[in-house]
């Protein structure tokens, strides 16, 4: 009786013990959340705003930042701005990781297929997981449906896989998902039910989402395999009209790349984003359009897709930028049950 009655209360209070950790632990992580650049050291409101109006918004980019760079935009002097880049440095845990850690963690990595095998090999095996996958090309080419596509198979290889759907144009369609998870092999009701869409109705309310994700794996403790986002750039685009408001909107869209980023790296989740295309003004030669987001979603992307209207009503999907796989393009077919091959 004793004993157990000991064991109990050791129990207990071991639970404290952890408990007080996870609580300091968690105290910790907002403290470093909150910073600012205002906290910075000799930063005042006057060069606060100077900072966040040349892109250099929050600690990271600061810390990554030469001195030089700092002492042109914000005007202050060199040991001023070293001085903010090593406060900026320590904040943050920017500590080095084994070539050996790395590689372990590269062999978590998944690839999500998509059952057109050429579309899959172009991507060395599928989509990957910590990757952001950006996909871009005119109206119709076929970006939302792949991105039904992906939220259905990532099912098909793990049947507690959940996808996450947020959806910026209205262009999520559970009908959709159900002839796709009949062409599968799958339940319809039960891919449906792992898939969790969320609207998003402005680029502020897309933020909060995509930054949302991570309570879905945190608290309600979801697999969540695969983030689609789509559009990725359409709120954006239209909330920012207009030449004076472009750094603001590249300096949003950095910030919500790398929410993603870190949710694809740090839960080994896909990220799928989709992104409209626009005719350059100035180009003769070659493909006159270009992605929307410019070279922040661009190099966020571990890879990006171009895909467009190919023979006979096919796609065609181009890889534009990747680590380790060669430019190549492959063909496929949309239909009723999912990708075919040609
Ligand atoms: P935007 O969002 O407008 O930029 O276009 P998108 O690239 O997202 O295009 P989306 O993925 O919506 O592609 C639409 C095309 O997919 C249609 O034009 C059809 O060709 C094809 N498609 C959609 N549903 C089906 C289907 O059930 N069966 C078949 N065969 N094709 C389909
Ligand atoms: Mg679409």
């Amino acid at each position: 009786m004793k004993l157990e009655e000991q064991k109990k209360s050791e129990e207990e209070n071991l639970n404290e013990e952890q408990e007080k950790k996870i609580i300091v632990k968690k105290t910790k992580k907002e403290e470093k959340k909150e910073l600012t650049v205002q906290d910075l050291p000799g930063v005042g409101a006057a060069t606060a705003e100077k900072l966040v109006d040349s892109g250099y918004g929050n600690i990271m980019s600061i810390a990554v930042a030469s001195p030089g760079e700092l002492v042109d935009t914000a005007g202050v002097s060199e040991a001023a701005a070293r001085k903010m880049i090593n406060f900026a440095r320590n904040q943050l845990d920017m500590g080095f990781e084994s070539g050996e850690e790395l590689l372990k963690r590269r062999k978590r990595v998944d690839k999500i297929k998509t059952s057109s095998e050429a579309l899959d090999n172009l991507l060395g095996g599928g989509f990957e997981t910590s990757s952001i996958t950006e996909c871009f090309g005119e109206y119709g080419s076929g970006k939302t449906q792949i991105g039904h596509i992906l939220a259905v198979n990532c099912q098909k290889q793990d049947p507690d896989a959940v996808a996450v759907y947020i959806d910026t144009e209205n262009t999520f369609r559970p009908e959709r998902i159900a002839q796709l998870a009949k062409g599968a092999g799958l339940e319809p009701e039960k891919v449906l039910k792992n898939i969790k869409v969320a609207r998003a109705y402005n680029s502020d309310h897309q933020m909060l989402l995509a930054e949302k994700v991570e309570d879905l794996i945190t608290k309600q403790n979801l697999k969540v395999r695969v983030v689609i986002v789509d559009s990725l750039t359409a709120h954006f685009r239209a909330e920012f009209i207009g030449r004076g408001t472009l750094a603001e909107r590249q300096q949003k869209l950095n910030k919500h790349m790398h929410i993603l980023l870190k949710l694809a790296d740090m839960h080994n989740v896909c990220v799928y984003v989709t992104n409209q295309v626009m005719a350059k003004p100035d180009v003769f030669f070659g493909d006159p359009t270009q992605a929307i987001g410019g070279h922040i979603v661009a190099h966020a992307s571990t890879f990006r897709i171009y895909l467009r209207k190919g023979k006979k009503g096919s796609r065609v999907a181009k890889l534009v930028d990747s680590p380790n796989m060669p430019e190549g393009e492959a063909g496929f077919f949309v239909t009723e049950g999912g990708l075919k091959e040609i």
